[in-house]
Formats: structure tokens, sequence, C-alpha cells
């Protein structure tokens, strides 16, 4: 071979290293591969991280199972939370309508992506079906006739998915965060109205009844609050000892800068597995804005920070306790949209940006 294509062949080849290094850096950075953590596998999703720890889920809408997001869901997430149209009054609108299709497509997805699903919610005071409980003027039913309605609701949703639904959130927030340990129930739910406590052990009962391999949780935000956690440790209690079917309990997880401390983390998560019952954190985001003194609630590198420590922390904090969680479920898919979003403040809650690409906080949470 002749000098000078020895040396074109040399710069080529060359150029051509240069090129394939700076593809592979630039690739690798959009993919997150540059990030400090070093040895990050891009095919590998927070599902996959955590397989030996607990059930990754994230709450989805129909919409969202379809397109780019239908993606980041495959690759993330393991278990599907429906975020509103599993309600009863989303799913049961009248006494004989229900809406199945949009809860039939959450289901159906996550079974043709081998992933679980857990069920929100069979009985709340929000998003309830109103025919349920009151006559057309307005009026409270007479009890039996309320209890039978929701006996049926829950008896309707409950074999429809048995089997297909590993777990549902039977009862949601009917404890208050009044700061008198003496006010324990939300005495203002439609269903508090209608039966006082007595309907609390029956909607688990027929929960059981319709499913009794399902696992049972009842579901509360504010669960590290120790005023609050120790109304529903005490309620909890009382369902046990009484030989309720509760199998599990719900902390929310809508979480903020500086909020929960990790000692109020773990006492909650302590003090309701020493009942016997299973943890799950069910509805996670950490909200960057700062309430009604943050008229703009920004994105600044200081709330990141923040919001990284944050998430460092609370992960560090269910990795260990991976012998009595079970699961950990963002309450939406990505910055993009949050329910906490309103009024043109967003909240950036998530591990997800606005672009479904992962935030400085996700490199941090698989760092372990
Ligand atoms: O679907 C209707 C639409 O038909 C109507 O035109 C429109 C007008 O306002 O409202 C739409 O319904 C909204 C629904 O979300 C679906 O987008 C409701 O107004 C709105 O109130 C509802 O908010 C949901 C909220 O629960 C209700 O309390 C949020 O999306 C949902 O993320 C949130 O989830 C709850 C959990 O279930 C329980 N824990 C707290 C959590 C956050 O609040």
């Amino acid at each position: 071979m002749k000098k000078t294509s020895l040396i074109t062949r040399a710069v080529s080849l060359f150029a051509t290293g240069f090129i394939f290094v700076s593809v592979t850096v630039l690739l690798g950075s959009c993919n997150g591969l540059g990030n400090s953590s070093g040895e990050v596998d891009s095919t590998k999703g927070l599902k996959d991280y955590y397989e030996d720890y607990f059930l990754i889920g994230v709450a989805v809408s129909p919409r969202s199972l379809e397109g780019e997001q239908a993606e980041l869901i495959k690759k993330h997430f393991n278990s599907l939370t429906a975020e509103n149209v599993m309600k009863p009054g989303p799913i049961h609108p009248e006494k004989d309508n229900y809406n199945w299709a949009d809860a039939d497509k959450i289901v159906e997805f996550a079974q043709a992506n081998g992933m679980k699903v857990r069920g929100h919610t069979l009985c709340w005071h929000s998003q309830t079906a109103q025919w349920m409980y009151q006559d057309s003027l307005g009026n409270l039913l007479p009890k039996e006739e309320a209890l039978a309605n929701l006996k049926d609701h829950i008896t309707d949703v409950v074999t429809r998915y048995k089997g297909k639904i590993y777990g549902w959130d039977v009862l949601n927030e009917i404890v208050v965060d009044d700061p008198d340990p003496a006010k324990v129930y939300r005495e203002t739910s439609p269903w508090y109205k209608v039966a006082g406590k007595e309907f609390i052990p029956l909607v688990f009962q027929w929960a059981h009844e319709a499913d009794p391999d399902a696992v049972l949780f009842y579901n509360d935000y504010n669960t590290e609050n120790p005023v609050k956690r120790d109304k529903i440790y005490n309620m909890l209690k009382e369902l046990l000892d009484a030989g309720v079917p509760v199998h599990a309990v719900g902390l929310q997880g809508h979480w903020k800068l500086n909020d929960p401390t990790e000692e109020n983390l773990r006492a909650s998560i302590d003090k309701f597995a020493s009942l016997g019952l299973d943890v799950q954190v069910t509805e996670l985001d950490i909200n960057v804005n700062l309430g009604r003194e943050d008229p703009d609630s920004t994105f600044t590198p200081e709330r990141e920070q923040k919001q990284i420590d944050q998430y460092k922390m609370v992960f560090n904090v269910f990795r260990e306790k991976k012998d009595v969680i079970t699961g950990i479920t963002f309450w939406n898919v990505s910055d993009r949209g949050s329910w906490l979003d309103r009024r043109g403040k967003k909240a950036y809650p998530l591990l997800f940006d606005e672009n479904l690409q992962p935030k400085k906080a996700y490199w941090e949470v698989i760092k372990f």
C-alpha cells in the first residue's frame, strides 16, 4: 500500500473513531449515561433497579397509555393505579350505569405489559357517586338503603377485576387532620353521616367476600403526622382486633421539600408494620411549591437540590424497610402534568421532567 493511502486511511480511521466516541458520549448524556453515578444501564428502568425491593407503580389516566408516555410507563413501572377512573363517581355514576371502558383499558394495558394493578378506591368522601347515599332532592337515604348501594358497588367492581387487580384501596381518608386527638373520623363524609363508623368494617368485609385474595388497604395522607398517625393506628388496631380483613396501609406520600422528616417517616412505617400490616407508599410526589408565600413556584437550583435530598432520603428509608414495604407508586407520570399544578403554578414533583426525561433526582434514586 502506498504511503499516501496509508495516511489517508489512518486519518479516516481516526475520524471515524472520533465520530463514534462523540456520538456515544452525546447519546450517553441524552440517556443519562453521563450522570454522576457512572455505571448506568440505559435499558433498565426504575422498576428493574428495584426488582429485589418492591413494586414501582404510577397513577395513570387512560390517555397516558398512548404514545411516548406509554413507552416511559412500560420502561419504568410494573404497577398501575387509575388516577380517577375507578373511583365510585366516575365508574358508577348512576345506579344502573357503570363506566367500565376506561378502567378496563388500564387493566388491559397492565396485563398486556406484565404489570400489576392497584385498585383505587372503593369508598371515599370525594369523587363519590351521590345517588348511592342521597335522593334526588339531596336528602340522605336511610342507612340500610345507602349501605346496600355501597355493598352492591363494592361487590360489582371487585368481582369484575377479581384476579386482575391484586389489591384495593378499600377506604380512603376517613381520618381527619384535626390536631385534637379526640377527633378521629371525618364526620363530614357522606358515609359517616349515613352510618357513623359502622360502615368502616363493612366495606372491608364486602371487598373480602368479593375477592378473598385481594390485599385490602386503608389509604390516607399526612400519615407521618404523629397525631394523625396515632389516630389511624388506633382505628386499624380496633379493626384488626375485631377480625376485620385489613391487610395493608397506604401512606399516600404527597410530600414537600421539608416534610416528612426522616424520623417521622420511619416512625410511621414502623408503627403500622407493628400491626402486621404491609405498607405501601401509594401516591408519591414531592412538591417544590412552598405554598401561599410562593407566587411563582419556579424550579430553582436550590429547590432542585432540596428535592433531590428529599427523594434520596425517602428511598433510603424505603430500601431499608423493604421487608414491610411492598410497593411505591408515583402520583402521575412526569412534571408535564401533575394534579398539584394549579392556576399557573407548577409543582415539579416527580422524577421525570416535562420532556419525559429523568431528572437529577432520578439518578440519585437508582444509585445504591
Ligand atoms: O373528568 C371531569 C370532567 O368531565 C370535567 O369537565 C372537569 C371539570 O372540572 O373535571 C373533570 O374531573 C376532574 C378529575 O380530576 C379528572 O381530571 C375533577 O374536576 C378533579 O377534581 C379531579 O381531581 C382529582 C382529585 O383526586 C379529586 O379529589 C385528581 O385528578 C386526582 O389526582 C386526585 O387524586 C387524589 C387521590 O384519589 C386520593 N388522594 C389524594 C389525591 C390528590 O388529591
